[in-house]
C-alpha cells in the first residue's frame, strides 16, 4: 500500500513546480536554433528532455518501483502496478515560438486506472491537480466544470492536426457545424491546458483526435474530478490510448452528437 493520494500530491508538488521554474528560466535564452525535429511539425528541444529527466528522478524518489510512460523516452518505458505518465512540456510549439501557453502534465496510473493528475501551466503559475475521489483543485482551491448545458452559450477548444490528415475533412465539417452554434472554438496549443480549462469552467468543452496518453492522462482525471464527462468520439471510454477525446460538463451529450454526425471510422 502506498501513501494516500492526497499526501502523494503534496509530495510531488515541489518537484513539478521546480520543473516549471526550469522551463521558464530556459525560455529566457531560448532561440529557434535550439529546436530539433521529431517529425515535419513535431518539435522538441533539450528543455523537454531535461525537464523529463528531472521529473523521472524526482518521482522515482517519491515512489520507488514505479514504471514510466514518457513522451521523450529519456528513461525505460515500463508499465508496473503504479506507472507515471508524463508529458514534460505540453505545448512545445508555443514554447518555441514564445507563445505563453504550455504546461507540465503528470499522471499516476494504478494498473489501468488513472488515480492522480497534475497539469501545471507554468506562465500563469496555475497548478491544477486531482486525485481519485478527492475532487479537483486550482492552486489548492476546489474547481468545477461549467454548468452550461447548451451549445449556444458554450466556448470550446480543440487541436488542429499536424500529421494524420486523412480525417481532416470530417474534422473541418465538425468545426463548421460547431462554429455556427456556439460562442466559438479556440486552438490554444496545449491539450493539457485545454483539459484543465474545461475542469475550471473557462471552457465548456474540448475535443481532439490523435492525442497520446501523456497529453490527456492527467487532464482527463482533473476534468472527471471537477464533475465533467470524458469519452472517446463514440461515447466510449477508450480515450487514454485510443487517440480520441471529448470532455465537457453537462453539454457533453450535445457536443458528442455534433462530432458523431460527421466523424467516420
Ligand atoms: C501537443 C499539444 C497540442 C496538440 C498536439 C500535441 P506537445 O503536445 O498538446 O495542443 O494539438 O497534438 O502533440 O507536442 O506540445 O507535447
Ligand atoms: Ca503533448
Ligand atoms: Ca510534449
Amino acid at each position: 500500500m502506498i501513501m494516500a493520494f492526497s499526501q502523494l500530491s503534496e509530495r510531488i508538488r515541489p518537484i513539478i513546480k521546480e520543473c516549471g521554474a526550469f522551463i521558464l528560466k530556459e525560455r529566457q535564452s531560448f532561440t529557434k536554433s535550439m529546436v530539433e525535429l521529431k517529425g515535419k511539425a513535431d518539435l522538441v528541444s533539450y528543455v523537454d528532455k531535461e525537464t523529463e529527466k528531472k521529473l523521472v528522478k524526482g518521482l522515482n524518489q517519491v515512489l520507488p518501483e514505479s514504471g514510466f510512460i514518457t513522451e521523450e523516452n529519456t528513461t525505460d518505458q515500463s508499465r508496473k502496478e503504479y506507472t507515471w505518465i508524463i508529458d514534460p512540456l505540453d505545448g512545445t510549439t508555443n514554447f518555441v515560438h514564445g507563445i505563453p501557453s504550455f504546461a507540465v502534465s503528470v499522471a499516476l496510473m494504478h494498473d489501468s486506472e488513472i488515480v492522480l493528475g497534475v497539469v501545471y501551466e507554468v506562465n500563469r503559475d496555475e497548478y491544477f491537480e486531482a486525485w481519485k475521489g478527492g475532487g479537483a483543485f486550482l492552486n489548492q482551491q476546489k474547481i468545477n466544470v461549467s454548468d452550461v448545458s447548451n451549445l449556444e452559450e458554450s466556448l470550446f477548444s480543440t487541436g488542429f492536426p499536424t500529421d494524420q490528415f486523412s480525417n481532416v475533412d470530417e474534422f473541418m465539417q465538425i468545426l463548421r457545424n460547431l462554429l455556427s452554434q456556439s460562442h466559438g472554438i479556440r486552438r490554444m496549443g496545449s491539450a493539457a491546458a485545454d483539459l484543465a480549462y474545461v475542469a475550471c469552467g473557462r471552457l465548456e468543452g474540448f475535443f481532439e483526435y490523435n492525442l497520446k496518453p501523456w497529453d490527456v492522462a492527467a487532464g482527463a482525471l482533473i476534468v472527471q474530478e471537477a464533475g465533467g464527462i470524458v469519452t472517446d468520439f463514440s461515447g466510449g471510454s477508450d480515450y487514454l490510448f485510443g487517440r480520441e477525446i471529448v470532455v465537457a460538463g453537462p453539454v457533453h451529450g450535445k457536443l458528442l452528437d455534433v462530432i458523431k454526425a460527421d466523424w467516420k471510422y
